[in-house]
């Protein structure tokens, strides 16, 4: 069953989907059931991938990651999501751009109520706080590196 957000992956054909609305049914391409790419939040290894979230003058900033990733033919990240106020922001990004990405995000004076539970991912007790228009706004991140997959912060 299929949940909003969750990303999934063919391993066959490397087709990449996000979930808008999850259903009961099961997701297959290529004649085989799709993998549910895991969200890594810790860093091991010499490349860094934990999206790094700041605030900027016009909205919020995200680095991949606390040491640029590499952004070189085969290795790089390629898209990287925010999600901020019920809203999903993404920029996709290819070879020799640099690995991040300004999103302008505008908060309502009131936060909204989220619409939606923790189940999907539009809020959860680890989203990061970022302080938008006088109002705190709980914000995530994800990146998608072509050989290390999906990281979140
Ligand atoms: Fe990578």
């Amino acid at each position: 069953m299929a949940k909003r957000l969750e990303i999934y992956k063919c391993e066959l054909c490397g087709n990449i989907v996000e979930v808008l609305t999850g259903g009961d049914g099961e997701l297959v391409c290529c004649g085989q059931p799709m993998t549910l790419l895991d969200e890594k939040t810790a860093d091991e290894g010499k490349e860094k991938h934990v999206p790094v979230i700041e605030k900027t003058a016009d909205g919020i900033k995200v680095k991949v990651g606390d040491v640029p990733h590499p952004m070189e033919e085969k290795h790089y990240i390629e898209w990287i999501e925010l999600i901020a106020d019920g809203k999903a922001y993404r920029q996709f990004l290819n070879p020799g751009d640099a690995p991040e990405a300004v999103f302008e995000v505008k908060a309502d004076k009131i936060p909204r109520v989220q619409p939606y539970g923790n189940a999907n991912g539009l809020k959860s007790e680890s989203d990061i706080v970022v302080e938008v228009d006088g109002v705190d706004l709980p914000v995530s991140a994800r990146e998608h590196c072509t050989i290390h997959g999906l990281w979140k912060a």
